[in-house]
């Protein structure tokens, strides 16, 4: 009796161990066999981990990003004016602008095409050299001649182009944020010469590949850039470092940080330092796309060039849309990836959104529909592993 109640508890104990184990068990949680090492960083919550609640929070927000992409990224923008900017109309639409800085200065030619009719002022869309969407006939265009201002002819062209010329050649912009610069001095030419017939409130910005990477960070940090079209920019412009990354270890021939610094001079120098280790910086490119907000940006893509990263773009835009949901205005952010297609060759299923996004943002035309987020892609991206914020509603 006593021998059976012994064996008895003995065999309660061991129960209750096993259960003991089996609840453990549960209550940890498992690591699943994907792992995502960085998510995309929190477009809501600042640096300090303060929460972004109002627009005036995202407003600070928008600057803090605007300075930790400059810092580790595109290199800084020059921090004041320079002396004088003017503007010289010549023949044919040439458009020559002189910036002055201290005792020096540089010269650089702007192309102006205006409409066949009508008297203007027109809006205008800038392209990074030129564009390569389809411009409706009654929007000027305007070539930006992007190269001269900084050269992208690989990495041996860093510090050379007319902004190094002013600011000297271990300046910390990289291309884009040179062009960038370059384009805010043509718009403060076009400001103070009313004989383009250009109306300066009235600008959209575009470029196509490497041009494309540019159009993004010349939207991104020059306000009066009322709508942007990066088209196929890829890494750089609308693809996430980390979802690229992700999909290179997956096998991808896609364009990626630590590649990019040994083709070109489109970054900074100090982006150098990070590019094999993406996932320290503490932004990835849906928050370069978020400076633009509130103004309005559509991204035209292409859903079969792996190159060009489609499932990143798409993963990184959806991640920059929840910025333009927080403040309301989902409908000034599109994108356009249909299925692929020749590189830098708008296709037809894009051009009613291109023209919905400039004849609302450019021709202040009401009633037109610019919400879309299209992608031909056939994607296996899952919000869950790269996204853990909330929407607020700013
Ligand atoms: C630009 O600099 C050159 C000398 O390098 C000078 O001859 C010229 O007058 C300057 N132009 C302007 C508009 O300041
Ligand atoms: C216009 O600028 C170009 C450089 O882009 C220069 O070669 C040309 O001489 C300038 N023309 C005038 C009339 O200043
Ligand atoms: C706008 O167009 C989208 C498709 O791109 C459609 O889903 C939506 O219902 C349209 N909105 C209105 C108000 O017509």
């Amino acid at each position: 009796m006593v021998f059976i109640f012994r064996l008895f508890t003995f065999l309660a104990l061991a129960g209750a161990t096993l259960a003991q184990q089996d609840t453990a068990e549960d209550r940890c949680s498992k690591l699943p066999d994907k792992l995502i090492l960085s998510k995309l960083t929190d477009p809501f919550t600042f640096y300090n981990k303060r929460p972004v609640r109002t627009k005036a929070d995202w407003a600070c927000r928008r600057a803090e990003l605007a300075e930790l992409i400059q810092r580790y990224q595109v290199g800084y923008l020059p921090s004041k004016s320079p002396t004088s900017v003017t503007g010289e109309l010549l023949e044919n639409g040439a458009f020559n602008v002189t910036v002055t800085e201290g005792e020096k200065n540089i010269t650089f030619t702007a192309k102006i095409t205006l409409p066949a009719e009508g008297d203007g002022p027109f809006p205008a869309i800038i392209g990074l050299s030129f564009p390569s969407i389809t411009v409706p006939s009654d929007v000027a265009i305007i070539s930006f001649p992007n190269d001269a201002i900084a050269n992208q002819l690989g990495t041996s062209s860093r510090g050379s182009g007319l902004f190094y010329d002013l600011y000297g050649k271990d300046h910390s912009a990289g291309a884009l944020i040179a062009w960038t610069w370059g384009v805010g001095r043509l718009i403060d030419a076009l400001e103070k010469v009313p004989a383009t017939k250009i109306n300066a409130k009235r600008l959209g910005v575009t470029g196509c590949s490497r041009n494309g990477k540019g159009a993004m960070v010349v939207g991104a940090f020059e306000p009066r850039i009322r709508l942007t079209i990066p088209q196929e920019s890829g890494a750089g412009g609308s693809a996430c470092w980390r979802i690229s990354d992700e999909l290179k270890r997956r096998g991808e021939n896609i364009q990626t940080a630590s590649q990019i610094v040994t083709e070109n001079v489109w970054h900074g120098a100090a982006f150098n330092s990070y590019t094999g280790q993406v996932g320290v910086l503490p932004f990835d490119q849906h928050l370069l796309t978020a400076l633009i907000a509130p103004r309005a940006v559509l991204v035209e893509d292409n859903g079969g060039i792996d190159w060009l990263g489609p499932e990143s773009v798409y993963g990184c835009q959806r991640a920059a849309r929840s910025v333009w949901r927080a403040l309301g205005i989902a409908d000034r952010i599109g994108l356009s990836q249909p299925p692929s297609h020749n590189h830098c060759q708008l296709p037809e299923v894009s051009k009613p959104y291109v023209n919905a996004f400039i004849d609302r943002f450019l021709k202040d035309k009401e009633d037109v529909n610019t919400t879309v987020f299209y992608t031909g892609g056939d994607f296996k991206y899952e919000e869950k592993d790269w996204v853990d914020w909330d929407v607020p509603r700013l």
